[in-house]
């Protein structure tokens, strides 16, 4: 059996951020569970580099097209092991392979007379990159991006989308898992009701040069979608691979419901003139907001992956995202929302029931896995939560609703725990005569935990390997075990011996982390809990050590609504952020771009006249004629953004 699983592959006007993050830690999710389920996987995901939107991004930072998309298709790339994402393929649409094939692909449609050319005059949209139609604005604007789009005439070449419209609703009913969840293939089919369009599918050199060039006319380039949604044959190695004859059948393509148009009608309908099978599903995610609102840089609340695995660590988030959302609908991401996951389910379900029962064997039992010598009532519920869970959690995980999966493991580690309670080890542990009574239970807490390992193997791979560790298994995927985990209960051999392991997910508690960084200053231990401010109105160096004070760049500056004295500043530091200044009196917004300031980096987030501010720019402040005159503070010779100021 095969899989072979994709992900959008990822704009670079972009840095990564959690809703990039949720969708390919889903993608590597489902292929460590196809994988464990003794399937051959490939798991695919990249960057998109080509477009008017790249092109906007470089030139906002004043670099080579080529030199930026390099920058940031990086920075993408590195991001995935740091959430112990491990794709098979990253794809870049400027790879030489990639651009071979889109090449081929267009040549072979304009041949079979798929792709023609035409007059056009159009409502272009620029952060959409595609023509809208009258009927998609609200209001005379781009519902997505909430400007009017422009009205463009152009020549371009067409490709006949609309000659495959019938048979894409017919495969659409004929398949009822073409698209999911279903509210996603209704809307798809309810678009389809209305006559499709043709799609435009170059750009002429003139307005756009950043593209594949058409082979059949140098003077236009691709339009990005057309050449982006290739990506998913080319790292298959279309037409020839092995890979091609071998994973294509079984393409199921991930994404949100941002790109569920392109994903849903032009990709098949492209497929079908090409003469290439359709891929085999879409499954469609529906959108993390932030505190319940849109994630957006001008907003200033855009979060970043890497940021949330320093402060919760990368099981935490990966548990997080796919217990939180229900596959298909919004989410909203919060620290007390991320906070509460941790602690309850992990560090008091699962890590409580992981270290009582690892504590008692320890006590009671020198660390070794006793012998199931009895089996009473409470055992049987104990097992039969086990045989009870498994299968509503491989169907649930096989479907994409990881938050179902997760809740039937949680319920069973809810069993175990009252088991314990129940049962009371440490009063058997008391009585002689219940020697054999409490090896069983004992075992049977081992048992279940070592179920709950592997099937928390491909969600937290980690956290699943140190449990497997600490239980004396060698902490390696084990398939025949994962396939039929219920089956094979007693599978823990009596007599191995455990291994000490650390708390699973130690409480996050941010005074005590506050303490550790200070703990490690030169200032005696004692002093840390001295108050911060002391009675000459000075201040302790621990104090002062606290604020983390950086060089930032600004990058985009612009004033906030209904306010004469603030401006929205988007700093690098070296991830960017929003900082609001109060400095709008005394700076244009166009003056202060590409000027290195100092910031204080760790400042709670605050909320000025709607936008969150995310730190805090210093300044000196002076008075000049009874008149206040501020001046922005910087370092007086250029560093790397993001070294600190002590
Ligand atoms: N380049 C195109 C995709 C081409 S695929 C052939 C693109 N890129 S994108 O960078 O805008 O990525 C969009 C995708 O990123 C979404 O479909 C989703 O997978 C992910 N997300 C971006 N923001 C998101 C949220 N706020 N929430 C959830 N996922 C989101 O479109």
């Amino acid at each position: 059996m095969t899989t072979y699983i994709t992900t959008p592959i990822y704009y670079v006007n972009a840095q990564p951020h959690l809703g990039h993050a949720y969708t390919t830690i889903v993608a590597d999710t489902y292929s460590r569970f196809k994988r464990l389920c003794g399937e051959d996987v490939r798991f695919q995901t990249g960057t998109d580099e080509h477009g008017d939107k790249i092109v906007e991004a470089a030139e906002r930072e004043n670099v080579a097209p080529k030199e930026y998309v390099d920058r940031i298709s990086t920075m993408f790339r590195d991001t995935w092991p740091l959430l112990d994402i491990v794709p098979d393929n990253f794809i870049r649409t400027t790879d030489p392979d990639h651009i071979a094939t889109v090449r081929n692909i267009l040549q072979r449609v304009y041949d079979n007379g798929d792709i023609y050319f035409d007059e056009y005059t159009g409502l272009y949209c620029r952060g959409c990159e595609r023509f809208l139609t009258e009927k998609e604005l609200v209001e005379g604007n781009c519902p997505d991006h909430q400007v009017p789009p422009k009205e463009i005439a152009e020549q371009n070449y067409f490709f006949r989308m609309s000659n495959y419209q019938q048979r894409l609703i017919d495969h659409i009913r004929g398949n009822p898992d073409f698209i999911t969840p279903e509210r996603y293939r209704n809307e798809v089919l309810s678009f389809l009701s209305e006559p499709l369009e043709d799609l435009c599918i170059s750009r002429p050199k003139s307005r756009l040069k950043w593209g594949i060039e058409l082979p059949f006319d140098d003077k236009f380039v691709t339009y990005v979608w057309f050449d982006a949604l290739i990506n998913y044959l080319t790292g298959l190695g279309y037409p020839e691979g092995s890979d091609y004859a071998a994973f294509w059948p079984v393409a199921e393509h991930l994404v949100a419901k941002d790109i569920l148009k392109p994903h849903a009608i032009y990709w098949p309908t492209m497929l079908m003139a090409m003469g290439v099978p359709l891929y085999r599903k879409l499954h469609v995610h529906g959108y993390w907001n932030v505190d319940d609102t849109k994630m957006s840089k001008s907003i200033g609340n855009v979060v970043r992956p890497g940021l949330l695995v320093e402060e919760y660590g990368i099981d935490t988030l990966r548990y997080f995202v796919l217990r939180e959302m229900s596959f298909g609908l919004a989410s909203s991401f919060s620290s007390e929302a991320i906070t509460g996951r941790r602690n309850a389910d992990l560090a008091n379900d699962l890590g409580n029931l992981y270290s009582r029962t690892m504590a008692m064997v320890y006590k009671y039992r020198g660390g070794e896995v006793p012998e199931p010598a009895e089996s009473g009532e409470e055992d049987d519920v104990l097992s039969a939560a086990v045989k009870a869970m498994v299968p509503i959690y491989r169907e649930a995980m096989a479907e994409f609703r990881f938050h179902q999966a997760l809740q039937a493991v949680w319920d069973l580690i809810g069993t175990a725990n009252k088991y314990i309670v129940v049962n009371e080890p440490w009063t058997l542990a008391k009585d002689e005569t219940k020697a054999v009574r409490l090896e069983s239970v004992l075992y049977n807490l081992l048992e279940c935990l070592r179920i709950v390992a592997l099937v928390l193997q491909p969600v937290m791979p980690a956290t699943a390997a140190k449990m497997m560790e600490g239980l004396g298994l060698d902490g390696k995927s084990d398939t025949d075990r994962f396939l039929d985990p219920g089956g094979n209960w007693g599978g823990l051999a009596a007599g191995t011996a455990l291994k000490p392991v650390e708390a699973l997910f130690p409480r996050l508690d941010r005074k005590k982390k506050k303490e550790s960084k200070k703990e490690k200053s030169t200032a005696p231990k004692e002093k840390v809990r001295e108050p911060a401010l002391i009675d000459e109105g000075l201040i302790s160096f621990d104090t002062f050590a606290q604020l983390d004070l950086r060089v930032a760049e600004i990058v985009a500056a612009e004033p906030v609504k209904k306010s004469e004295k603030l401006l929205a500043l988007t700093v690098r530091v070296p991830e960017e952020r929003v900082i609001v200044a109060g400095i709008a009196e005394y700076y244009r917004p166009s003056e202060l771009i590409g000027r290195q300031v100092i910031v204080v980096a760790n400042l709670k987030p605050a909320k000025l006249m709607g936008v969150t501010s995310q730190g805090m720019i210093l300044a000196a402040r002076e008075q000049v004629s009874g008149k206040d005159r501020l001046v922005l503070s910087t370092v007086s010779d250029t560093v790397a953004v993001g070294s600190t100021v002590s």
